[in-house]
Parts: C-alpha cells; structure tokens; sequence
C-alpha cells in the first residue's frame, strides 16, 4: 500500500514537472510559422536533400505545357535577348568571365538569378557583365558605354544619391587625411558621430562596427550578457546579416542552437515571449512589414507566381507597440535592425517612423556615408561590457577597423547633410510620394494588361504576377535591356534613391512597362487557363522526386 502510494505520489510529481513544459514545448511548435523558413532544421535536412537537375532543349521554354508555336516564339526571344546583350555589353562580359572563375561570390550571384532549372543554360547565353565603370546622378554606366537607372540601391546604401556619398567620402577624407590610418585611438570626428547618433536614436551610448553583421552580433551578444538569458529571437524570414546565429536555416552549415524563429506578427509568438525564461532577446526588422514571415524575395526562388507583398503600416505599428509591452514586461532586450530601413523611411528612422522605442537599434549601410559601417546604439545599462563587481566577467568586442577615421570622416559629412534644407526636403510627405509613384505604375501594368504589379515600403519596392507563370525570372533580363540597373536578386527587390524625381520616374515607368510589353509579346506569359501556382508547385515537387528516386 505504502509502495503505491510512493509511486502514485511519484508519478504526480513527473507529471507536474513535465506537464508545464510540455505544454511551453506546445506553445513554441505553436508560434512557429507553417513554412519551410519557419522551421529551420527541416528546411536545411531538406534543401540538403533536394537534387538536381535542369530543363533539357525540349523543356527549357515549355516547362509549363506550352504549345510548340509558343515555345519557338519564346526560344527566338531569348536568343534576341541573347544577342543584343552580346552585342551591348562585350567589355563587361569579357570581364566578368575572365574574373568569376577566382570569384566565389560571383559565381554565386550569377548562379542564384533564376531557378536552378533554367540556371546554367540562361548563363551560357545571356551574358551581362557585374562590372561598373561609373555613377552619376541616377544613373550607372558599365564598361561599354552603356548607362542604366540605378533600381538596385547598392544594397539599400544608397538613400540619396551616388553624387551625395562621393562627396560625403570625398570631404570625409579630406578632414581626416592629417591623422590617416592610425586605428586604436580616434579622430575628433569619433565625439560628434556618437552625440549625434545618440541624439537621433534617443538612446544613451554607441558602438562602432565594420559592417551591419557585426553590429547586430554585438548588440545579441550584449543582450544575452545582461539578461543572463541564452535564446535570441528572430521572425520568419527575417535578415539581420549572415552570422550564424541570425541564419539559422539554409544557407548555414551548422544549426543554430540558441535562436528561436517566431511567426510575425501573431499572438502565438507574444505568449511564447511572455511564457520562457530562457529569451534574451527580440531582433525586428522592419523591412519584414512588407512581407511578413516571407523572405527576402530573391528572382532565384521565383518558380512560380507566389510571390505576395503589401505594407500596412497601421498594423505593423500595432505589432511593434505589443511587442514593445511583453518585452518591457519580461526584461527582454528589444533590437530594431535598422541596418537597412534607417534613415530611409524617416530621418529618426523606424523608430521615429513607427512611433516605438527601442532598447537597442542597430544601423549601418547609408550611416557610413558610402564606406562600410555597422552601429549599435543602446541604453547604458546594456551596452555595458563589464561589471563592477565581477573584474572577469566581461562581454569583449573590438574589432581593428572599428572607429576607422576615414569612416568616421563620411559620417560626420553624411550626418551633418541630414541637417540640411535640402535633404530635409527629400523626407517631405515621403510615404504620399512614393505610394502615388507605385499606384501610377501600377495602374499603367493593369490599363496594358500585364500581370505584373509592385508592392512598396516607401522607397522599397518589390515586384509580383497576378497570374501563375513559370517564367516571370524573365523579367529582369528585358528590364536590364530597357536600361534599368537591378541587383542579382532581379524584380525581388527595387530600391529607389530618394533624389527620383516625378521626371525620373516617369522614364523608369515608361521602361518597365515597355520591357513588361514585350515580355508578354513574346509568349512568356502564355497561359493555358488551368495552371494555378499550386499546381506548378505539384508538378515541381514531382519532378524533385522523380530526380531524387
Ligand atoms: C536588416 C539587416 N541587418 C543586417 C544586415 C547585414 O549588414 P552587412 O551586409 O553590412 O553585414 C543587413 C544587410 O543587408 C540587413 O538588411
């Protein structure tokens, strides 16, 4: 009797402790998002299973069941492409093949800007250079002669315009030319970056980086040095630079232990910070309000017409306000990214923008003034690195190029710009502006007929179909040949520089919808009125598993 009352007692007792957790396990599998990139470890088992192959001569411009009469008509397309880029950017080319073999990151971009089924034949054929020879005002001009809007934004860099950074680098270096390269102590320039930025950032102190990678791995590092806690938290597909602890799906070797990623913007995830112990921090970045929980949305991934995006800044605001409440609430160390959306979307950036505080933010990318830069800038109780009372218990980062003079040079010229009549002027009804740009070509797309549409963040735009297509990756080769400049992630991404004006646009809207025109002239977009976007998925998860077995 006494034996079962021991074992009864016992079992009560496991039962108490592994009930709580198992429902805490529960609300984790609960808030992560139903995706691939939602689930991290799978994505990589699986990507690291998926196998190869590619479209033979007979698929490569039928994959999606098109008539015989369209796929010549779309075969003679490309090849025009072809030419006229041969023809068009030789001296670019010729460069870019005798470079890319030492290149690795060349390799890499030029791989990933189709799918990979059609990825090795579009490269043999058209081929058009990663080299550039200059930039002025709006435009970039390659190794031939040729000159294209810039829509690429250089990463995002590029807020107001290549002349403003050369002049940032260029005055930057001339006031810090006297001290040149000593590293370790710094230039005076050092005490004005920081006051301003901790004036900007409403925020007590500052940490200098070498790029936003840096800065975001310092301010995690810091935050789990404080709260004692181990976990960071990131939102499905969420980018904050590539180390590994912010990149814990494909694309990383090794898995990422200590990072839980959430679903965006959902109750599931605010139960999940307000329940464990273990987090120590919340990364955001802001950018994802255009498309939340998706990734970054690459032309390489574009198999079908999937893609989706749209800005609700209210809503967004509202999640940024909640989670502002369960962290505060929880000690948890909240993290604004603003490597790529500060002093883009309002000169006190998402902060300022989305009307939310921040523990710490995170800048990089423009602050620099054109050279590379990665900020943190957070309140005093956190970004200290060591405790009074624990001589040896620090959190050490330093870096050899951190404070660098001729980066601080350019960010003092750039944050002394900010202040200006005419850069103020850029930020005057920005998001009005912008919204009425995308509605205006968006309207052009519809009135012609094309399936194609933008979503934008401000001045960050991405492209989507309105109809389920195979071959929308086509895009960025007509837009490139209508002179329009877009980085290896093609129509995933466009990022104007604030100094568009109405007349710019108005060239670059006349272009893209050319370029769309003839895209559709050219049988692309042929469709047989059943393909849906499930049904190429189906018929590509079936061919991945006839390759596989
Ligand atoms: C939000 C965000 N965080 C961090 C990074 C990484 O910055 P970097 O490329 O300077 O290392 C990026 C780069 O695109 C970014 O967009």
């Amino acid at each position: 009797m006494d034996e079962a009352l021991i074992m009864y007692s016992l079992g009560a007792l496991a039962a108490a402790v592994a009930l709580p957790r198992l429902k805490t396990r529960l609300e984790l599998s609960k808030a992560k998002h139903p995706s691939l990139s939602g689930h991290s470890r799978m994505a990589r088992r699986i990507a690291a299973q998926l196998p190869f192959y590619e479209y033979d001569d007979a698929r490569i411009f039928c994959c999606d069941g098109a008539p015989a009469e369209i796929a010549a008509q779309r075969r003679a397309a490309f090849m025009r492409i072809a030419a006229l880029y041969r023809e068009r950017y030789p001296e670019s080319a010729a460069m870019t093949a005798r470079a890319a073999a030492g290149i690795s990151d060349m390799q890499f971009t030029a791989a990933y800007r189709v799918p990979f089924q059609f990825s090795r034949f579009v490269r043999e054929h058209i081929k058009g250079g990663s080299f550039l020879q200059s930039s002025a005002g709006l435009m970039v001009t390659d190794l031939d002669g040729n000159s294209f809007y810039d829509l690429t934004g250089s990463y995002g860099v590029n807020v107001f315009g290549y002349d403003f950074y050369k002049s940032c680098m260029e005055e930057g270096a001339a006031r810090v030319r006297e001290l040149g390269p000593v590293l370790g102590n710094y230039h005076p320039a050092v005490e004005f970056n920081a006051r301003r930025l901790r004036e900007i950032s409403g925020l007590d102190e500052v940490s200098f980086h070498m790029s936003g990678t840096e800065a975001v791995m310092q301010a995690v590092r810091l935050a789990r040095y404080h709260t004692r806690r181990s976990h960071l938290v990131r939102f499905c597909g969420a980018y904050h630079g590539w180390w590994g602890d912010v990149q814990p799906g494909v694309g990383n070797p090794v898995p990422a232990r200590e990072t839980y990623t959430l679903k965006d913007m959902d109750s599931d995830s605010l139960r999940v910070l307000r329940r464990r112990r273990d987090i120590a921090c919340v990364l955001v970045n802001p950018l994802q309000a255009l498309h939340p929980n998706g990734s970054a949305p690459g032309d390489s991934s574009l198999v079908d017409s999937g893609r989706r995006a749209h800005f609700d800044r209210e809503a967004y605001t509202s999640w940024l306000k909640e989670l502002r409440e369960v962290c505060t609430a929880r000690g948890i160390v909240l993290i604004f990214d603003e490597v790529f959306v500060g002093f883009r979307l309002a000169p006190g950036g998402a902060q300022e923008y989305f009307g939310v505080k921040a523990d710490m933010v995170t800048y990089g990318k423009t602050l620099g003034g054109g050279l590379p830069v990665g900020v943190v800038c957070g309140r005093a109780d956190l970004m200290k690195r060591f405790r009074d009372d624990r001589p040896a218990d620090i959190c050490f980062a330093r870096g050899t190029f951190n404070s660098h003079p001729y980066v601080m040079g350019a960010m003092q010229v750039f944050l002394e710009r900010l202040e200006t009549p005419a850069v103020k002027a850029m930020y005057a009804n920005l998001d009005a502006h912008w919204n009425g740009r995308a509605e205006r070509l968006n309207l052009r797309l519809r009135e012609a007929g094309l399936p194609v549409q933008v979503a934008n963040l401000s001045s960050i735009w991405t492209v989507f179909y309105t109809q389920p297509s195979r071959y929308n990756w086509m895009l960025q080769y007509y837009l490139r040949a209508e002179g329009l400049a877009l980085s290896w992630v093609g129509t995933g991404r466009l990022i104007f520089s604030l100094n568009y004006t109405d007349a710019d646009f108005a060239v670059v809207c006349d272009r893209f919808v050319a370029a769309a025109q003839a895209m559709a002239r050219d049988g692309w977009w042929w469709t047989d009125g059943h393909q849906t976007n499930k049904s190429i998925k189906r018929g590509i998860l079936r061919e991945l598993i006839s390759h596989r077995f």
